[in-house]
């Protein structure tokens, strides 16, 4: 399973990246406009730092909503480095766009992704990525970890290429809990990650190594 970075941070995504389990990087508008990223030069220039720190792909997501738009914004992107990933809302426009974008072999993501009936348009229209957004479902009281496993089955069935993506992950059980179920990728802050290194036993134990690795000296 691959291990993504959901943030425009660049310090924070030179710290997952140091510790070399690193496979890519997402972003939405939102992480964009929290790092005070904006025009399109500031944009461009950012994402192709983002590249400059991972050797993976890198999902850029276009701002406009109409198929035009998008087309016009994610070849731009996509030209900016053989790693930038566009990615594109679940809509009616979306979905053209990724069949364009698809047959012009730029790799996409299909965001904001939650039923498996959209999971499977987005394979139809040839996406790189699909990303159901498994924390989003869980705030609404719906099992997003359902989600991701139904996806899994109907991919499964069809041999479908895209990657299940699972977006929208807030902590280590979620990730856990998408490698049983088969998820491509996870993406997430940098925390939940670190947090699968912790356990208390390897504390306590560690602690009595160190104190008996004195008595070795
Ligand atoms: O990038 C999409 C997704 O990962 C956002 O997560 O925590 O804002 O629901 P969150």
């Amino acid at each position: 399973m691959k291990f993504f970075i959901d943030t425009a941070n660049l310090a924070m995504i030179e710290e997952a990246n140091a510790l070399g389990v690193l496979d890519g990087v997402t972003t939405n508008p939102s992480l964009m406009a929290k790092e005070g990223i904006s025009g399109k030069q500031n944009i461009h220039h950012h994402y192709l730092e983002i590249c400059n720190i991972v050797d993976g792909d890198v999902s850029a997501e276009v701002l406009g909503i109409t198929f035009e738009e998008m087309i016009k914004e994610g070849e731009e992107l996509a030209a900016l480095h053989p790693r930038i990933v566009v990615k594109v809302p679940m809509t009616k426009d979306g979905i053209k766009a990724i069949r364009y974008f698809s047959e012009k072999g730029i790799k996409t993501n299909c965001t904001l992704v939650f039923s498996s009936g959209q999971a499977l348009l987005a394979a139809k229209a040839g996406a790189t990525y699909v990303s159901p957004f498994l924390g989003r479902l869980d705030d609404i009281s719906t099992d997003g970890l359902h989600l991701i496993s139904e996806i899994r089955t109907i991919y499964d069935n069809y041999a479908f290429q895209t990657q299940i993506l699972a977006a929208s992950v807030r902590h280590s059980m979620h990730i856990i809990n998408c490698a049983k179920i088969g998820a491509d990728v996870v993406t997430c802050p940098l925390a939940p990650i670190l947090s699968l290194l912790k356990h208390p036993l390897t504390d306590s134990g560690l602690d009595q190594f160190i104190k008996d690795s004195k008595k070795m000296k």
